[in-house]
């Protein structure tokens, strides 16, 4: 601990009082004077304040005349409650017997820590944030203390000249939030996460450990568009950003899985793009559709983004003039129609347009280039069966006839091999 960093030490030094004087019978640091604090179920000792150690007093509760404990019980200036219950929250008048000193406390059960529970995350390769939340509610007043220090590897890091390994403080940021920040963390390197839940019964530490290139979880990549593409009624064209929390450096880069799929179709298709931006070649033409993406290191550490917000575009109509478009096209249609139209999800375009069917095919008149290629390869291919069906059936003739006017012959062969004789015979 550095005398220095005067913010975190003053905490310590607190809790540290806090901790020593939890040992002695009467903890008085928390909260102001006069406030003591109890374990619930266990017998809990009040000391009345402002008399020397050992003074007999009297002991009353607040607004009750029954003596609770006389000046003669062998406990002096302490009033023990066995097996305190929230009935015995309350505030306590204690008085000497003379009359001239008295004091109030006030008791407040509670529980003392349990073990937190600890995650934590990285949204970039070098800083990494860990959160909690109490293991049990303990219904008293609680700080947490959170350091780290770096795990060495035997035998690897004892060479290493003086690389010091901790513990430092892992600050809270804003301070009060159940969040620590650790910056420039090394990205292969392991660290221990201290997590201390502290309040007046006492401390209890939750350990963890972790290593940034395992929890490494980008943001969802930003900026998401999409456009049609003029004269291509199945193509959208996609781009985004790389998340800003993310700074974009040669040894650290992203890679990206982009999802799309037809409003109204349940199913996404997927793709995984190298760059910042990727084609759909297969959008069925006229339907509006989703697309998002996510995001993950490059050499898939840690776990992919969630997904980026989703984003609505519909494939070019081409050139057709909009009167013949089928049923109610998005507004944004109306203006040129050169111009892009992305929709973002709040955007105008509802999700089922009541002409739309849900099957697949096409909107428009016009016969998507695709569809003429597909046309004309059926046709070729079906060309192509017709002339391989009729050679089949000419050999098969041949056979057949072969078979009925001369001797039985062997096998497939047998119309080639009286031809190999023929031209054999005369050598012979
Ligand atoms: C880590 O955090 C620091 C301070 O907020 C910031 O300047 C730096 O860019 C962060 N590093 C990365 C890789 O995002
Ligand atoms: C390590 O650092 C300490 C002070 O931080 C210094 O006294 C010591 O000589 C260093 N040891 C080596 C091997 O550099
Ligand atoms: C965890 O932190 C607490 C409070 O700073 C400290 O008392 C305890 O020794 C630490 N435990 C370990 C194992 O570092």
């Amino acid at each position: 601990m550095s005398s220095s960093r005067s913010g975190l030490s003053r905490v310590l030094v607190a809790v540290t009082v806090a901790l020593v004087s939890v040992s002695s019978p009467c903890p008085q640091a928390w909260g102001p004077p006069g406030l003591q604090y109890g374990h619930l179920g266990q017998s809990v000792t009040l000391c009345c304040p402002g008399v020397t150690v050992g003074t007999p007093v009297f002991w009353f509760r607040d607004g009750e005349p029954r003596l609770l404990q006389g000046p003669d019980s062998g406990q002096r200036h302490e009033l023990v409650l066995t097996q305190a219950d929230c009935t015995d929250e309350g505030v306590y008048i204690c008085r000497t017997v003379d009359g001239a000193v008295g004091g109030t406390v006030t008791l407040q059960l509670g529980y003392p820590p349990a073990r937190p529970v600890v995650s934590c995350q990285a949204a970039d390769y070098e800083n990494f944030s860990c959160t909690w939340s109490p293991g049990q509610l303990s219904s008293l007043p609680t700080c947490y203390l959170t350091s780290y220090r770096k795990k060495t590897v035997p035998g690897v890091d004892d060479q290493r000249v003086n690389s010091s390994t901790g513990p430092w403080p892992c600050p809270q940021d804003p301070p009060g939030t159940a969040r620590c920040v650790v910056h420039g963390a090394e990205f292969w390197s392991q660290y221990r996460i201290n997590v201390t839940e502290v309040n007046p019964l006492g401390a209890s530490t939750r350990l963890l450990d972790v290593s940034l290139q395992s929890i490494l979880r980008p943001d969802p990549p930003q900026g998401l568009r999409v456009e049609p593409i003029p004269g291509y009624p199945r193509r959208l064209h996609a781009s985004w950003k790389y998340p800003a929390s993310w700074p974009h450096q040669p040894h650290f880069l992203l890679k990206f899985r982009l999802q799309y799929r037809p409003a109204q179709h349940p199913a996404w298709s997927t793709l995984e793009p190298v760059g910042l931006e990727e084609v759909i070649t297969d959008a069925v033409a006229g339907l509006p559709h989703i697309v998002r993406v996510s995001a993950r290191d490059f050499l898939d550490a840690g776990t992919w983004s969630t997904w980026s917000p989703e984003v609505w575009g519909t494939p070019s109509t081409g050139s057709l003039p909009k009167e013949i478009l089928a049923g109610g096209q998005p507004p944004a249609g109306d203006q040129a129609q050169s111009k892009p139209e992305v929709q973002s999800q709040a955007g105008s375009l509802t999700p089922s347009e009541p002409s739309l069917q849900p099957g697949p095919q096409p909107l428009d008149h016009q016969v998507p280039l695709e569809q003429v290629a597909m046309l004309v390869s059926l046709g070729i291919l079906s060309f192509l069966g017709l002339v391989a069906g009729a050679l089949v059936l000419a050999l098969w003739l041949r056979l057949r006839l072969g078979q009925k006017n001369g001797p039985p012959k062997r096998g497939f062969l047998g119309p080639i091999i009286p031809v190999d004789k023929l031209t054999r015979a005369p050598n012979l």
